[in-house]
């Protein structure tokens, strides 16, 4: 009888957090949608599943979706992260192992496609697994059947895989760094996670979800984004995607005054960005451009935008441009100098 005593195994692997929470991709964008669609469709049918998206864009909900849609839905999802466990022990983790296979292995162990028997295995973070394991994962998929580590007998499993990256697999394939045939293997369905920036649409109602989450978790009264500050959110890049958006949110809950989450309240590098959009279009046609003057056009716009928004106020306007008072003194000089630039409220 193979039985779970493995010291290392519980940060890195873990069945449901919470098993009763259904999981769900919250958003309106049409991505989102196609993306819903798709992930139905695919539950529905025993296909292997490779999701490919940038950190935080919700690999790990789809891969339970998919489960949790899925005639599997009683059965065990376990979720493996490749990356996180050392490569000497990661075979074992997945595949168990006998009793003395290797130095500390006191009793036999069930590995994780045993344990996922009847059910769904998540090989998170797939881009991580060294070349000679793929070889072995390939053999599993294939035969339907695994070897624990030091063991001459080999156990069939029926087991349904998703697999996860946030790497570009097949950049990391024509690089030679992970094998083809297991990513054809591996790529029978492809869903692609959009990142966060390109369905800003979804920004709004992915704030509300969280706010009313998170809002009852830390115990504060209802709270909301006032426009102005939705708009920062709104234009920030999110490199770290819904998973950044989410811990963004938390930290307002907190630490905002509240009801009204104002500009005021959010982190400098949210509140400071400049979005591309913001970066007007720019072309260098046959006759070249004049690089000088167009960025001092550039600049001159932005310094008039901000004595502006403070009404002549120096030392604010400086603020608001990330320069010291005398740098932006002088930058007007001279302008004033070149006789270009009327700054109506200086
Ligand atoms: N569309 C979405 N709707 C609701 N919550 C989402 C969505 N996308 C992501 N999340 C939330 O964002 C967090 C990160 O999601 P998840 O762990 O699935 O990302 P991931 O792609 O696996 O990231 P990583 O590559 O860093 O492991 C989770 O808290 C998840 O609930
Ligand atoms: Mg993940």
């Amino acid at each position: 009888m193979m039985h779970r005593s493995s010291p290392v195994s519980s940060a890195a692997a873990s069945a449901p957090a919470r098993p009763f929470a259904t999981p769900e991709l919250i958003g309106d964008h049409p991505l989102v949608q196609q993306l819903r669609a798709l992930v139905t469709r695919v539950a529905r049918t025993d296909a292997t599943v490779l999701i490919e998206g940038e950190s935080g864009t919700g690999k790990e909900v789809a891969a339970r979706m998919i489960h949790a849609a899925s005639v599997r839905s009683e059965q065990p999802f376990i979720a493996v992260n490749c990356g996180a466990i050392p490569a000497e022990l990661l075979e074992s983790e997945m595949f168990g192992h006998e009793r003395g296979s290797f130095t500390g292995a006191v009793g036999s162990r069930a590995g994780m496609f045993q344990l996922a028997h009847r059910g769904t295995i998540f090989l998170d973070e797939i881009g991580e697994m060294s070349a000679a394991l793929q070889v072995k994962l390939l053999r599993v998929l294939q035969e339907q059947e695994v070897r624990p580590v030091g063991s001459d007998r080999t156990l069939k499993v029926d087991v349904r895989v998703v697999a996860a990256t946030n790497k570009d697999l097949e950049r990391e394939v024509a690089a030679g760094r992970f094998r083809e045939d297991l990513y054809y293997r591996l790529n029978v369905v492809p869903v692609s996670m959009p990142p966060l920036r390109e369905r800003r649409s979804d920004i709004p109602v992915l704030v509300e979800h969280f706010l009313t989450k998170l809002v009852a978790r830390h115990g504060r009264e209802a709270m909301h984004l006032t426009e102005e500050a939705m708009v920062h959110l709104w234009e920030y890049a999110w490199p770290g995607n819904v998973r950044q958006l989410e811990n963004a949110v938390e930290r307002l809950v907190i630490l905002a005054e509240g009801p009204a989450i104002r500009s005021d309240d959010l982190p400098a590098s949210m509140r400071n960005f400049i979005s591309r959009s913001a970066i007007p279009d720019l072309h260098v046609s046959e006759d070249g451009v004049d690089l000088n003057r167009v960025v001092e056009d550039f600049e001159n716009g932005l310094i008039g935008k901000a004595m502006t928004r403070t009404r002549g106020n120096k030392q604010a306007a400086a603020r608001l441009l990330g320069l010291n008072r005398t740098t932006l003194v002088a930058k007007l000089r001279r302008r004033e100098d070149m006789g270009g630039m009327a700054l109506a409220c200086a």
